[in-house]
């Protein structure tokens, strides 16, 4: 099977790329190699996947449209999973328009191309951000959400639209999968798994966000992507009636489009996500308790009855043992 992975530098890009080549899949990833964050920790990304005889690449921004057609169209692939974005709620607050360049123009981009090159799947990266104000729990794909909190937020949930008209004109399977906090080693420095470990190993003080009563889903990066491995092998296929669609499934009466949550499916406390990182650095957390920020939600939490249902999946990776494994990278990454 050949894969087209936009962001293939980016964290969860990396993590994906490996599984895919791994399996003796051929993959091709494109990433602009943006500055939001380190973008040597992308190199190094990269430099652990180019030494593949199934792995090439090329450096670009999804702005480009032309390029990412022609570079699209040139691999020929099977499944184009779209990766790419401006991610992290509180930037969107600083540096509103790069969000929409690079999440609604370079996903514009990605679906005109896959459209164009006949791609049998087309598989985009939302975020449970979308679910916004709604307070039920745990958050499941078929819930009415309308009230996101933050420009990053709508950003995603309009690309999920753009790409429900897409998958309706064009007959394009489509399939937008809804992430839920990712954390794991090579993980993105402006998260708080990351952030709080540095800190802690480095005796700093952490600000702890609506005074640590704030509840995460999270999700370890290698269940995350063994789970987008399986959906690749799902396309939803448009209903012949809209009866047939099954309770709980979100799959849309009038084209071959499904959002799917990834989570872990356990509602951690932010206490006890600063625990485990305790655990696995040996040291005490200093914590500044502060008002919740701007933009943020309080708490997040997946519903996965779909995704099992879908694929069988089920995440093996809880809170303890992924910071564990995430912390023993940091500091062999980092030599500290
Ligand atoms: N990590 C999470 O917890 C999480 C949660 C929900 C959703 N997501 C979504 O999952 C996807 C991957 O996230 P990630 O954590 O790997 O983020 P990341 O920032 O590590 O990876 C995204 C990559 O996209 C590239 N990029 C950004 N804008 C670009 C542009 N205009 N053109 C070309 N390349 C561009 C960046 O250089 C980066 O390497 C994103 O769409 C993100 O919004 C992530």
């Amino acid at each position: 099977m050949r894969v087209y992975i936009s962001g293939a530098a980016g964290f969860i890009g990396y993590h994906l790329a490996r599984l895919l080549l791994d399996e003796g899949m051929t993959v091709r990833g494109m990433d602009g190699m943006t500055d939001y964050y380190d973008v040597s920790l992308k190199r190094d990304r990269l430099a652990g996947l180019m030494h593949h005889p199934n792995f090439s690449f090329a450096e670009f921004m999804l702005e480009d449209a032309t390029r990412l057609a022609r570079d699209i169209a040139d691999f020929r692939p099977d499944a184009v999973i779209h990766l790419a974005a401006q991610a992290g709620v509180r930037y969107s607050l600083e540096a509103p328009r790069s969000y929409l360049s690079s999440n609604i123009e370079g996903t514009f981009n990605i679906m005109e191309a896959a459209r164009d090159a006949n791609v049998g799947h087309l598989l985009l990266a939302s975020t449970s951000s979308v679910f916004g104000a709604n307070t039920e729990m745990p958050y499941r794909e078929t819930d009415k959400c309308d009230t996101q909190v933050s420009l990053y937020a709508a950003t995603k949930k309009a690309t999920e639209s753009l790409s429900h008209s897409w998958a309706h004109l064009w007959n394009l399977p489509t399939t937008c999968f809804r992430f839920f906090t990712v954390y794991g080693p090579w993980g993105r420095p402006d998260m708080a798994p990351f952030k709080f470990t540095k800190a802690i190993l480095a005796g700093d003080t952490i600000d702890v966000y609506g005074h640590g009563k704030m509840f995460r889903d999270f999700t370890y990066v290698t269940d995350l992507v063994r789970a987008i491995r399986l959906l690749i092998d799902t396309p939803p296929m448009r209903p012949a009636r809209p009866e047939d669609i099954a309770e709980g499934d979100s799959l849309s009466p009038v084209a071959a489009w499904r959002v799917v949550n990834i989570g872990n499916g356990e509602k951690v406390a932010l206490e006890d996500f600063i625990a485990a990182i305790e655990a696995a650095t040996g040291k005490k957390a200093k914590k500044h308790y502060m008002e919740m920020q701007k933009g943020d939600v309080p708490a997040t939490w997946a519903d996965n009855a779909l995704l099992r249902r879908l694929t069988g999946y089920r995440p093996e990776t809880g809170i303890t043992k992924g910071m564990a494994a995430t912390v023993d990278w940091y500091r062999e990454y980092y030599r500290v």
